[in-house]
């Protein structure tokens, strides 16, 4: 089926007692559930209460569909497993960002576009060198990303397509570059520049591995695992940092600015620097005999602890990403010769005990894309502060799809939610000798 526009399918009556009858329209879209559209309710005297959006639509949008109770995950309505395993990242970003799979010369001429904008301006290099070496490279990136809006914000007209083409086609070609010399800046080695006859994958390796004194040989196995992480992060509908970029984007503000609002929210251990936070607690958990100690440490509503790469929002069956994931983090290890990787069989038994335990089995938490994810960058070699940066790379084309959909979209303007207001009533401001503590 094509895409729609919203479709009123039907109305339902909102009754209050002491107050009319309420009609409101309810919407239908291509897939999924229906939506009761609430817009009219603020003129009635009412706003709707739902801290976390746990179940608001905050807007239509034509790039990704989740079925959560399924377990499935569509871009542009391609399967995730299938882009994965029959397309590359660049294929799937132009999919995000134009609606449909490239043609061969689509694709060769998109690929030429990213390829000719992966330099930075140079004068970006010494802004990191106002950093510390020791900087958490998702602090750099988030005042990296933000600082390119200093570069493009003049030339940079949001109402015109071309500019919004164009600011998509930098962001996607320098993320890998910028991410690489946050990790180079962080272990003291001089930044590599990319190189134009190497893949987007090949070339963040090259970026992040080789050295002046010899460059890095790219192992088409690891490159392919790299394209798919890159695949699998692309995009996930309206998740937090998403719609940080539609919020900081709405009031019109520079993209940059906006991507650089998506990296922070990104960053957070319950979304983003969860990949990073699991590694580390699979880590600290150490050998499968003290599994069952985390387990009741996650069960404990006393104790803050939650088990990182667990659970999601949406999902309530197994992560569709997560399965992929698996397959990789196989097969990297099988190319790297790596037996009995300690963390792997702590990941295996952690998620074995877990996934016939009671409590996880009646909260429907599965392991989400973050579980399997740290396992293989460690193989790869890369440090875990860097995880969320790879996320941070591969999702900057969902958040610019987003960005470019919103300023499309007639129906988009500021949004700025409202409360349900629970603090002092008014109140007269006394002399400061009349008052008391
Ligand atoms: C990402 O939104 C997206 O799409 C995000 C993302 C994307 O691609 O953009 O998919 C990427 O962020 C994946 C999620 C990465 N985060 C983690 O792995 C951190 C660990 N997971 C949890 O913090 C949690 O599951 C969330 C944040 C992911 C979801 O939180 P929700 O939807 O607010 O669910 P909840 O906190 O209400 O949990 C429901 C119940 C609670 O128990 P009860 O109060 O019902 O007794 O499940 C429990 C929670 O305590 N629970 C967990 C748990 N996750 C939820 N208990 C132990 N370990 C966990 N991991």
């Amino acid at each position: 089926m094509q895409e729609v526009n919203p479709e009123l399918v039907k109305y339902a009556t909102l009754t209050i007692p002491g107050h009319d009858p309420i009609q409101l329209p309810v919407l239908k879209g291509t897939m999924g559930p229906e939506v009761i559209d609430i817009r009219a309710l603020g003129k009635q005297g009412y706003f709707t209460y739902d801290p976390g959006f746990v179940s608001t639509a905050a807007c239509s949008s034509r790039i990704t569909f989740i079925d959560g109770p399924k377990g499935v995950l569509l871009y542009r309505g391609y399967p995730i497993d299938q882009l994965a395993n029959k397309a590359n990242y660049l294929q799937t970003c132009y999919l995000l960002l134009k609606g449909d799979l490239p043609t061969k010369e689509q694709y060769e001429h998109f690929e030429y576009e990213v390829k000719h904008h992966t330099l930075i301006h140079e004068q970006i290099t010494s802004l990191f060198k106002a950093f510390r070496r020791d900087s958490h490279p998702m602090a750099i990136m988030c005042g990296i990303a933000g600082a390119l809006s200093a570069f493009y914000h003049d030339n940079l007209d949001i109402y015109d397509p071309e500019h919004r083409e164009k600011t998509a086609i930098r962001l996607i070609a320098k993320m890998p570059t910028l991410a690489a010399m946050a990790y180079k800046y962080s272990i003291g080695h001089p930044f590599v520049y990319p190189k134009n006859d190497l893949s987007y994958a090949g070339n963040f390796l090259h970026m992040m591995f080789a050295t002046p004194c010899e460059d890095y040989k790219v192992n088409p196995v690891i490159e392919r695992a790299m394209d798919k992480i890159f695949i699998l992060h692309a995009d996930h509908e309206q998740n937090a940092s998403t719609s940080s970029v539609r919020l900081a984007g709405s009031s019109g503000a520079n993209p940059y600015a906006c991507i650089a609002a998506g990296i922070a929210s990104l960053w957070g251990p319950a979304h983003g620097g969860a990949n990073e936070a699991c590694l580390r607690m699979l880590e600290q958990i150490g050998s499968i005999d003290r599994i069952p100690e985390f387990i009741a440490r996650a069960k404990d509503k006393n104790d803050p602890f939650r088990l990182s790469g667990f659970g999601h929002r949406v999902y309530k069956a197994y992560d569709p990403r997560a399965v992929v994931m698996r397959e990789t983090c196989h097969e990297v290890l099988n190319e790297l010769h790596i037996k009995d990787h300690p963390i792997l069989d702590v990941a295996t038994e952690l998620e074995k005990i877990a996934l016939s335990d009671e409590y996880f089995i009646e909260r429907n938490l599965y392991p989400n894309v973050d579980f399997y994810s740290g396992i293989i960058l460690n193989a790869i070699g890369i440090p875990t502060s860097m995880f969320t940066v790879i996320f941070a790379l591969a999702r900057t084309v969902g958040w610019i799809a987003h960005w470019t959909e919103m300023q499309e979209m007639p129906e988009s303007r500021i949004g700025r939610p409202r409360q349900i207001y629970v603090g002092k009533t008014l109140r007269q401001v006394k002399a400061m000798q009349r008052r008391k503590k």
